[in-house]
């Protein structure tokens, strides 16, 4: 039972895993159809088992898979959620934001009735989307409810105490990280206790934005953070996604109106494979690394990036229509990490 009395839904999962054949086919260590078939597995609630892996049978499964998360996560929401702090101006003249941030143990809904025991920030997996401009101050109140030691460790400039590598907070415990926003572009943030892999693996990430002080023009912004979950504890993934919930943007598209400038804030924090990607269809972008420059680009239609990578991506739809989006690693599309961008007609065509 867990702390609310209530069935241990994790295990609940394993044993609906198990059932179903996902443990088995994880042992086979990445067969490409062992695991396709472990997806069409996951996403279909009952009578599949043993249905083979093709497009119907997912397609199918997607279909009569429910909607009602028990874990309150929204991955459509939290595309457009960002954490601006709480803002004050420090004697000097320069804005202070502060942000509170607690890690906690708590399930996570992963994939339809899979459930995954995750560390989080803020009861969430990625964490809340930190973001500041450029030369604020930043002030994160950490507190540490969670059973293990924690961290955390931001990505950008900042001194040794702010670092969040060193200083383990053990439970119960708080830490104040305070440094200047620099530099501006997609920054990151992740614990850093060991063992790193199961610390970040657990869920123990988030997206940190630092705008340039001049500002980017305006667009349409979404966050997605490439990830995965290790659900059946073996250092390998079973679910990927973008935003932790497998197949979520393909049965609620991402609506976006044709011409309409679109900006991707894209990290990748996937444990365990090497590499991760994001692929758009009938379409290319801009691709600002790191987000660090506003002028030069690479004009693309995939990126590949390694763990802690992270991008800026700026597009517009020329043609309406739903356009698949997807990681370029076809298991991982097949394993969850598959969305879909439904493009409206521009309102004055
Ligand atoms: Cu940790
Ligand atoms: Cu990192």
């Amino acid at each position: 039972m867990s702390r609310d009395g209530l069935p241990r839904l994790a295990d609940l999962a394993r044993a609906r895993m198990s059932r179903r054949g996902l443990l088995g086919a994880a042992a086979l260590g990445g067969v490409g159809l062992a695991t396709g078939g472990a997806a069409v597995a996951l996403q279909t609630p009952g009578p599949h088992l043993g249905e083979l892996p093709d497009t119907s049978a997912m397609h199918h499964a997607m279909a009569s898979v429910g909607d009602i998360r028990a874990d309150g996560f929204d991955p459509t929401a939290y595309l457009t959620d960002f954490d601006y702090g709480k803002v004050s101006i420090l004697p000097t003249g320069q804005p202070l934001r502060e942000y509170y941030i607690v890690a906690e143990d708590a399930e996570i809904e992963v994939a339809p009735g899979v459930f995954f025991p995750a560390w989080t920030y803020n009861g969430q997996v990625p964490g809340p989307t930190i973001r500041a401009t450029e030369g604020d101050r930043v002030r994160v109140h950490f507190t540490n409810k969670g059973l293990h030691p924690h961290t955390i460790h931001f990505h950008g400039i900042h001194g040794a105490t702010a670092d969040g590598a060193f200083e383990q907070v053990s439970p119960g415990g708080t830490y104040t990280y305070d440094f200047d926003a620099e530099p501006f572009g997609l920054q990151m943030y992740h614990c850093h206790a060991v063992p790193l892999k199961k610390h970040i693996h657990k869920g123990l990430y988030g997206a940190f934005i630092i705008d340039p002080k001049q500002g980017r023009p305006p667009a349409r912004e979404l966050v997605m953070m490439m990830n995965a979950f290790d659900t059946n504890f073996d250092d390998e993934n079973e679910v990927y996604a973008v935003n932790s919930v497998a197949f979520h943007y393909q049965k609620h598209p991402i609506r976006i109106r044709q011409h309409e400038l679109v900006r991707v804030y894209l990290g990748n924090i996937t444990e365990f494979d090497l590499v991760n990607s994001l692929h758009i269809h009938g379409n290319f972008f801009k691709l600002f690394r790191t987000g660090t420059d506003l002028e030069r680009f690479e004009w693309t239609d995939i990126v590949t990036m390694g763990q802690g990578e992270r991008a800026v991506l700026e597009f517009s739809y020329k043609h309406t229509g739903p356009f698949m989006f997807h990681a370029h690693q076809s298991e991982f599309a097949e394993l969850g990490w598959m969305g879909i961008f439904q493009v409206e007609p521009a309102l004055n065509a």
